[in-house]
């Protein structure tokens, strides 16, 4: 018989408005699995939520609830009784961590430190954390496996590892945890029916929905960081990962978690491909049908020249590979953008367009 987790178990997502968590959202409830989500909306809004119920018929249990308030999550946990907790929420800007440090400890490990309390007086032992390839650095070796060596170079990168570091501690202290540490490479794509996708506040930060805000007209062009690279073309390059693909990891990770009492397994979530900004700029004109400008600009400070994963450990240890292609990746997201040029948001801000016709 299938274990509770691989049929019908009851997951707590953190962040689940979020770009990532409404997509795992989605992958949980369609796998049959019930969800309830905590998101203090600070980087995210409801229509996610919306969206989510509208693409599976369900809508899970939504709570406007910051982690870091122990007494409305200690509520939430006793009324929802998960069987596995997936701890997405989190601040997440790498130049943001840089500027504010202090805000990002605060906010990062506080939000860890106390959703791991709550779920330990509440019984509740199972835990998949959203890591990233950050925690590596500037890797000796590519592609990078997960014994590869941990130097983050930048605040956001050390709040990941710390926190892989306390979770690690509680499974140690207590072989009734379990915890599945996810070290995702770089998210894009959307789920393919347009109707959730990644929606930054502000100037984008990533190349992605820098790109397709582009191509939707909300910005001239695309600033290109550097065409000096020791690479094929000149430009960096990163292992893109379908978000789809990697809400598919996080429920073989679920799967995983009942059998593995004791343990926290960590595991690089990407597809082992390295993609560099000029192939990605290209896939994305070939499917928006978009000439998209982009202007040379210097290295961006911080940038590596080039990481993506070693993904053999997940294949291995969750039998989890991803297999959607950048084709896949671009198209998913246009669909999104293209149908919601401004995210969520039904209507553009009020703000007038500029001369060039260029929206703000
Ligand atoms: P996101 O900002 O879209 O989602 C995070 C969600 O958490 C948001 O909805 C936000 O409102 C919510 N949130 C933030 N702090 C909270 C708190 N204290 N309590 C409750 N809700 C809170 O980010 P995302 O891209 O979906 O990333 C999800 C997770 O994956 C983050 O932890 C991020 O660090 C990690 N990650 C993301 C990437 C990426 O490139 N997107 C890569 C590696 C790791
Ligand atoms: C990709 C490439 C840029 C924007 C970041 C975080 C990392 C993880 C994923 C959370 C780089 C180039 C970008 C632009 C560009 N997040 N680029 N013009 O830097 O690999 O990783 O997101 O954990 O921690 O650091 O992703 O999408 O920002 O950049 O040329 O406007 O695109 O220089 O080569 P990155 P990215």
């Amino acid at each position: 018989m299938a274990s509770r987790l691989t049929s019908m178990a009851t997951v707590l997502v953190t962040g689940g408005a979020g770009y990532v968590g409404s997509h795992t959202c989605v992958a949980l409830l369609q796998a049959g699995h019930e969800v309830a989500v905590v998101d203090s909306l600070a980087n995210s809004s409801a229509g996610a939520i919306d969206a989510v119920a509208g693409i599976t018929g369900c809508r899970p249990r939504f709570d406007a609830v910051d982690c870091r308030d122990e007494v409305a999550l200690e509520k939430i946990i006793a009324e929802v009784r998960p069987d596995a907790v997936f701890h997405f929420a989190g601040l997440k800007s790498v130049p943001e961590s840089v500027k504010d440090p202090l805000r990002y400890y605060r906010h990062n490990l506080e939000s860890a430190a106390v959703l791991l309390s709550v779920m330990n007086r509440a019984g509740a032992h199972r835990i998949v954390f959203s890591s990233s390839a950050t925690v590596y650095g500037v890797p000796d070796e590519l592609p990078v496996a997960e014994t590869a060596s941990l130097r983050p170079c930048n605040p956001y990168g050390w709040t990941k590892l710390m926190v892989e570091r306390m979770i690690t501690d509680m499974v140690e202290a207590d072989p009734r945890w379990s915890a599945a540490l996810l070290r995702y490479f770089n998210p894009v794509g959307a789920h393919p029916s347009g109707l959730i996708g990644e929606d930054p506040g502000g100037v984008p930060g990533n190349l992605m929905p820098y790109l397709l805000q582009v191509a939707v007209g909300r910005r001239p062009a695309l600033p290109l960081y550097g065409t000096d690279y020791p690479t094929p073309d000149g430009t960096a390059r990163r292992d893109y990962i379908h978000v789809m693909d990697l809400a598919d990891g996080h429920l073989a990770a679920l799967g995983n978690l009942e059998s593995s009492a004791g343990q926290a397994m960590i595991c690089n979530l990407g597809t082992g491909r390295a993609v560099s900004v000029l192939e990605v700029i290209e896939a994305m004109e070939k499917v928006s049908g978009h000439s998209l400008p982009h202007e040379v600009c210097d290295r961006r400070p911080g940038d590596v020249p080039e990481l993506w994963a070693d993904p053999a450990q997940a294949f291995r240890d969750l039998g989890w590979s991803a297999n959607r292609t950048l084709a896949d990746m671009c198209r998913d997201a246009w669909t999104w953008q293209s149908s919601h040029p401004w995210g969520y948001r039904r209507l553009p801000p009020t703000i007038p367009t500029t001369g060039a016709g260029v929206l703000p």
